[in-house]
């Protein structure tokens, strides 16, 4: 059951492993998530979580596509990926056209507030010897930021090191830059909740690894 006022957001690859953990946490404080899935299969999952399944297929679908989906959303989550076992090529289809892609529509929609999951590493180009299909996420990474940093949206990027799927600990290092480590993907959705309910984290960009400040203090001291 929805709390009125709870705050609706979509979520760009609604059936991702973060995502999922997201839609629960939302459900569970009263907001509405909208999951843009891409295959009809996963519509029960979806539904499980308490989110409101939407079918669309990022690498296909238009602005105007992306706006519909999205129509009275408060807010959107970037949270799709082309995956482990994709190739380059899907890298730059999702990973950087889709986030993008997500922008446009957010901004025909009138949505303003918008969340990216980016990565650690992102922030500069590959260092040289990074594996190929890797270095192609990274860069895909680092423009699907760049694009986003230079709209005029209420944006958050946040770049979580490698994703695990250990139980939530409820602490974190959120800060401009960390050192390289892991976090639970129940944390990651943990801080996408607190960082969805801030408004002033706009146009803040944060790693996140493990560490040891409860998410709440974390993300208030993210805004100092
Ligand atoms: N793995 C890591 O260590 C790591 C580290 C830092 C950041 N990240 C980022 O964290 C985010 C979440 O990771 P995760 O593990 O939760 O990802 P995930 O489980 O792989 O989920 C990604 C989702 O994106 C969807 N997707 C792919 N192509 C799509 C398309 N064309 N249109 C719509 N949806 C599409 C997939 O849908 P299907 O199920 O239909 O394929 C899938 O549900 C991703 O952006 C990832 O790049 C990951």
């Amino acid at each position: 059951m929805h709390t009125v006022g709870g705050m609706r957001v979509a979520i760009a690859g609604g059936h991702g492993q973060v995502a999922r953990q997201l839609s629960r946490a939302l459900t569970a404080r009263g907001d509405v998530p909208v999951a843009l899935i891409r295959q009809l299969g996963h519509v029960d999952d979806v539904v499980a979580d308490g989110a409101e399944p939407v079918v669309l297929d990022l690498e296909r679908a238009n602005a105007r596509d992306v706006a519909e989906a999205i129509a009275g959303a408060d807010a959107v989550v970037f949270a799709a990926g082309a995956g482990p076992g994709s190739g380059v090529e899907r890298k730059d289809t999702v990973d950087r056209a889709a986030a993008g892609l997500l922008a446009d529509g957010a901004e025909q929609a009138g949505v303003r507030r918008y969340v990216l999951v980016s990565s650690m590493g992102a922030g500069a180009p590959p260092p040289p010897g990074t594996d190929e299909v890797f270095a192609a996420y990274l860069v895909a990474k680092r423009a699907a930021e760049q694009d986003l940093r230079a709209r005029e949206l209420a944006w958050t990027i946040l770049r979580p090191g490698a994703l695990t799927n250990d139980p939530a600990s409820g602490t974190v290092a959120l800060e401009p830059s960390v050192a390289r480590g892991a976090v639970p993907r129940a944390d990651v959705a943990a801080v996408l909740v607190a960082l969805l309910h801030e408004p002033r984290s706009a146009r803040l960009v944060l790693e996140l690894v493990s560490g040891d400040v409860p998410v709440s203090a974390a993300v208030a001291a993210a805004l100092a």
